[in-house]
């Protein structure tokens, strides 16, 4: 499998800390050091589905393709506007697809996990090309009173598509299943069978364990995958991390000891985009010509669930 196209698009709304700190107890002395976020893009008059759409539609430009081409659409998606239909099947019809498509959630490790599921497909059946889009509105799922969370989110959508190709990718996949320390959990229905339904809560968060998991589960996968792929830490030119806290990055580069630069980020733009970082943050640098043929690339991205997952890939 190689991936033969990138898109994003993002809302029009960029929110800096200082906006932020018009209506709540913060500041960009208080977030931007802690986090690296400077701002981030938030839905305001878009939807969702059309910035999903945008970037399906630039990641296959960037192929060479239109809708036809791809075999079957892969949609990673926290929430968005509606509960069901699942936001590829929304997608399909946006960008006039007539394929198959499926959703995952997989949380902020989305993106990885839809290569995983993507080249087992390939594998599994006959299909040559595959459209991936992680589309996330975390601006509907924090809550905007909570100072301690809805700071380190933006929303942002990204695509990629990939292709049957000689190219082996590695994988390294878990799940630690851990309730209380990442959730949010939806509005009661309304069932006369089941009255006693806990609340709304919007996303909760425990921040300094959640920080310690991610720094240990990230750096134990990437050595995993690339145990698995026979390549070394000092042989690989890029390490695409989930932008969740640039803190977190930083962590991981001194105990990895690779190269900052090895390292890019986006996160003082966008903030924690969840399943949207990573390849944001790939179409970002393929558009600056930062990825080259023969690169060896690394993947990583943690998430609720606790979910994690790392991909070894040599750039076709
Ligand atoms: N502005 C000002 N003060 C704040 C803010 C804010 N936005 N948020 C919290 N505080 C206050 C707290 O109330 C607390 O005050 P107190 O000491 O009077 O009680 C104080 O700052 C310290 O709070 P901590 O939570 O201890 O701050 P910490 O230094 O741990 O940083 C942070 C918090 C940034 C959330 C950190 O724990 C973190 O980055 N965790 C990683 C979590 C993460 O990135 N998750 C990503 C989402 S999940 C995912 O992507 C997988």
């Amino acid at each position: 499998m190689k991936i033969i196209g990138t898109g994003s698009a993002l809302p029009e709304k960029t929110v800096t800390n200082d906006d932020l700190a018009a209506f709540l107890d913060t500041s960009d002395e208080w977030i931007r050091p802690r986090t690296g976020i400077r701002s981030r893009r938030v839905i305001s008059r878009e939807k969702l589905d059309a910035l999903a759409a945008s970037a399906a539609q630039a990641a296959l430009a960037d192929a060479g393709l239109d809708a036809s081409g791809v075999d079957f659409i892969l949609c990673s998606n926290v929430c968005g506007e509606y509960m069901t239909p699942g936001l590829s099947c929304i997608i399909q019809g946006l960008i006039g697809a007539s394929c198959p498509s499926l959703d995952i959630n997989a949380a902020c490790a989305g993106f990885v996990y839809a290569l995983y599921t993507a080249n087992a497909f390939m594998a599994a059946s006959g299909y040559d090309r595959i459209l991936i889009v992680c589309a996330e509105e975390n601006s509907r799922l924090v809550d905007w009173a909570d100072r301690s969370t809805c700071v380190l989110f933006g929303d942002a959508a990204a695509a990629a598509v990939v292709e049957r190709s000689a190219g082996k990718p590695f994988f390294h996949l878990r799940t630690s299943s851990n309730l209380d320390s990442l959730f949010a959990r939806y509005a009661p229905g309304n069932s006369p069978y089941a009255p006693d339904q806990p609340p709304r809560a919007f996303l909760s968060m425990q921040g300094s364990f959640v920080f310690k998991q991610a720094v240990s589960t990230m750096c134990g996968d990437i050595r995993a995958v690339l145990e698995k792929s026979g390549v070394s830490e000092a042989e690989v030119d890029l390490f695409l991390l989930h932008q969740a806290n640039y803190r977190i990055i930083k962590t991981i580069i001194d105990r990895m000891g690779a190269p900052e630069d090895r390292f890019p980020h986006n996160i003082g733009n966008y903030g924690n985009t969840s399943s949207a970082s990573v390849p944001l943050l790939l179409d970002e640098l393929k558009r600056a010509g930062r990825i080259n043929r023969g690169d060896k690339v690394v993947f990583s991205a943690f998430g609720a669930g606790l979910t994690s997952a790392a991909c070894y890939m040599e750039w076709e």
